[in-house]
């Protein structure tokens, strides 16, 4: 299991999470719409209240959440990525969707080390994200100092099963000559904070693969 080290390179990141990794997602969604996991996490959203809210989302990959809480009422999004890989595919799914004068999107910022760069929003949000994060208490703490109301994240469990999971894909990524390298982070101490930048833990769901976390601004 890799432990922290320090933030992973964009070209690491793109090496992985490249073009057809997004165009999976983008015919998954089309298909399918939503998978049960970003279900929960615009349910919990939708809950707290998303009309006329700007939200950021960090790794946001196509960005089917954010055209999902557009629908829901949202006023404007914000992605940030890592990888460029995403950009055709979102592109043509935000003109599907006529939403591009509501839709930001940034790439090659790290919210973790340079979180001055980007405005804060109502809504933050890191689905898959935190697991791809070496300093999960770096990118959630820049995370939740970015969020006006709410923060929501995924992460996977941390059992025998994904770390053994994780450890098995950065073995095999080390031995091809990647960078890129995945995390199962204490879901507790990623928890603990998201409380310590002043946040209330509202909604946590715990999935054989992914949990979700909402909280709100005490
Ligand atoms: C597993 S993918 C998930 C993408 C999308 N959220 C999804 O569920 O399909 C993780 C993504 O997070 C991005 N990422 C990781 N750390 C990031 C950071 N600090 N800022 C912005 N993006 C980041 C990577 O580039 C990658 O595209």
């Amino acid at each position: 299991m890799d432990e922290c080290c320090g933030a992973q390179s964009p070209e690491g990141y793109e090496e992985v999470f490249d073009a057809r990794f997004a165009g999976k997602a983008a015919r998954r969604y089309r298909r399918k719409g939503l998978t049960p996991t970003e279900r929960r996490l615009v349910g919990f959203l939708s809950s707290t209240g998303i009309e006329d809210a700007s939200v950021l989302e960090v790794g946001g990959g196509i960005g089917e959440i954010q055209l999902e809480l557009l629908a829901r009422g949202a006023a404007r999004t914000t992605n940030l990525e890592l990888s460029g890989a995403y950009e055709a595919d979102a592109g043509r799914l935000i003109d599907e969707a006529g939403v591009g004068d509501r839709v930001t999107r940034i790439l090659g910022v790290d919210l973790a080390t340079s979180p001055e760069a980007v405005d804060r929003a109502d809504v933050v949000v890191l689905h898959r994200v935190v697991c791809c994060y070496p300093e999960y208490e770096r990118l959630l703490g820049a995370a939740a100092d970015r969020a006006l109301r709410t923060v929501v994240f995924t992460h996977p469990p941390r059992t025998i099963r994904t770390r053994a999971m994780v450890g098995l894909g950065n073995l095999m990524g080390r031995l091809s000559g990647r960078a890129y390298r995945g995390f199962v982070h204490s879901p507790d101490a990623m928890a603990d904070v998201v409380r310590r930048h002043g946040f209330e833990l509202r909604y946590r769901h715990r999935g054989l693969s992914w949990c979700v976390v909402g909280a709100v601004r005490g």
